[in-house]
């Protein structure tokens, strides 16, 4: 029986998980996603060529190469069928490779209104989402209220869905206390382009994700699967509320898949050199000079690629990087984006520090307890990494900046593996 190895971001998202993924997969059969839903924003960059993939598992440059996703996704049918048309239009036809399982969790045309009215509510202290309805998308599929997948393919799909239509009417009415109305136009609009979609979706092959990755593990077939988000964004371990809905760590590929846990293998890590987040909530390491932060997000492009959000931009921080790598049992870790270094000094938070001057040991319940961080410094490498493949090559600062990385991490058991110096397939360095 193969294994399933696993490649995650262990930061806040927008790790570079999408390039890893297409670089690696020359070794792998197929990919599968087990959580979030169209959130998420992958890039694959080939030449000329930059494709986002939100809902699909981003295997759609490797021809071959199976796609799956899991039983623990959110599917919105407009995301996946806008997608999927997109790559044809790119004479890229996935359709053959997909396998959609029928237990994933259907997103409705009401979900991403319902995700509006609660941001809506929360006012000053919403979470930032994608708007993509993921929230109530997740926690309706655990009230049971929702359908799954499968359901649009059986007899009594129509009475199944207007019931839950009904039920998310009267929710999306109970926020006119908080001044949130969406017009019966709007959601007429909605519904018709949805629709339509749900009945492309009825073509695809939605099925038994879980006893098919079964048999294909059983044939010797090689699957890696794709987290989306990231650790720090993780239900029950990152900053609650200033999470996604879904878990994003390794423990919910067994669920969000269908494997035992004897089933996994390699676990992969994604890191940027420096991290970025969009949304709310607080992020320890922010860089607080604004003038250094914009640096950053020009020369990085730092732009939501779901959303088009300015992303917040900081420095590497230690101690959310550990807390990632032993949460996710990660070995093996990726480090992209070390081509951006827009400044002479950079700095790599070591230590938090609580509003008594005191050390915070460990992960602190809030992040806001978090008053200041402990940093060290390092030279700045310059601008001139871009592309390049040769270890050799690189500037000395660079090879340091990444050593020093590699000795705080190496009693965790991990081992950098590779240095991304370029968004597209292969730029990168072995380590
Ligand atoms: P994901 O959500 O983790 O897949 O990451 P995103 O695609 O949202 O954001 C990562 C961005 O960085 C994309 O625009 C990638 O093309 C780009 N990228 C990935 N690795 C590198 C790298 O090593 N250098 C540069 N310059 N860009 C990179
Ligand atoms: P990828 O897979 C970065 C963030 C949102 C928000 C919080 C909750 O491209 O790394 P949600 O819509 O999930 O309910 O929003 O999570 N978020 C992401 N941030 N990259 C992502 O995906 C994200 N997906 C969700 O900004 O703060
Ligand atoms: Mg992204």
């Amino acid at each position: 029986m193969a294994k399933i190895d696993i490649l995650l971001g262990l930061q806040w998202g927008d790790e570079g998980k999408g390039k890893q993924i297409d670089e690696l997969l020359p070794t792998y059969d197929g990919v599968a996603r087990f959580q979030g839903g169209d959130n998420a924003g992958h890039t694959i960059k080939l030449n000329d060529i930059s494709i986002v993939g939100h809902l699909l598992p981003s295997g759609f440059l490797r021809p071959g190469a199976d796609m799956f996703i899991g039983n623990g996704l959110v599917v919105n049918p407009v995301s996946l069928i806008k997608e999927i048309n997109q790559l044809k239009e790119r004479d890229i036809d996935v359709t053959d490779r997909l396998y959609i399982s029928e237990r994933a969790k259907l997103v409705t045309y009401l979900h991403p209104f319902i995700d509006q009215a609660e941001e809506a509510r929360l006012g000053k202290s919403s979470v930032g989402t994608t708007l993509r309805g993921i929230g109530p998308a997740y926690s309706q599929a655990r009230g049971r209220q929702g359908l799954l997948i499968g359901e649009v393919l059986g007899s009594n799909y129509e009475e199944r869905l207007e019931t839950f239509i009904d039920f998310q009417m009267t929710t999306l009415g109970m926020y006119k206390k908080w001044g949130y109305e969406i017009s019966t136009e709007k959601i007429a609009e909605a519904k018709e382009i949805w629709d339509k979609a749900v009945r492309e979706m009825k073509k695809l092959k939605i099925c038994d994700v879980s006893s098919l990755v079964r048999t294909k593990l059983a044939e010797g077939k090689k699957i890696m699967a794709e987290g989306a988000q990231g650790a720090m964004l993780d239900f029950d371990f990152g900053d609650y509320p200033n999470v996604t809905s879904s878990n994003t760590l390794t423990a919910n590929i067994c669920l969000g898949l269908g494997v035992p846990h004897t089933a996994i293998g390699d676990v992969c890590g994604v890191v940027k050199a420096y991290v970025t987040k969009v949304g709310g909530g607080y992020f320890p390491s922010r860089i607080k000079d604004e003038e250094v932060e914009k640096l950053f997000q020009e020369a990085g492009g730092e732009f939501g690629a779901t959303t088009g959000r300015r992303r917040m931009c900081g420095w590497m921080d230690l101690p959310a990087l550990r807390h990632a790598i032993y949460l996710s049992g990660t070995t093996k870790l990726f480090i992209n984006k070390t081509d951006i270094c827009p400044v002479d000094t950079i700095r790599v938070v070591t230590g938090y520090i609580d509003k008594n001057g005191q050390a915070i040991k460990s992960m602190p319940f809030h992040l806001n307890e978090i008053v200041d961080v402990e940093t060290k410094e390092f030279k700045g490498w310059g601008k001139d990494v871009y592309g390049i493949n040769d270890k050799t090559k690189l500037p000395e600062e660079l090879v340091t900046y990444i050593d020093y990385i590699q000795s705080q991490v190496e009693d965790l058991g991990v081992k950098i593996i590779s240095i991304g110096t370029g968004p597209d397939r292969n730029q990168s360095v072995s380590w």
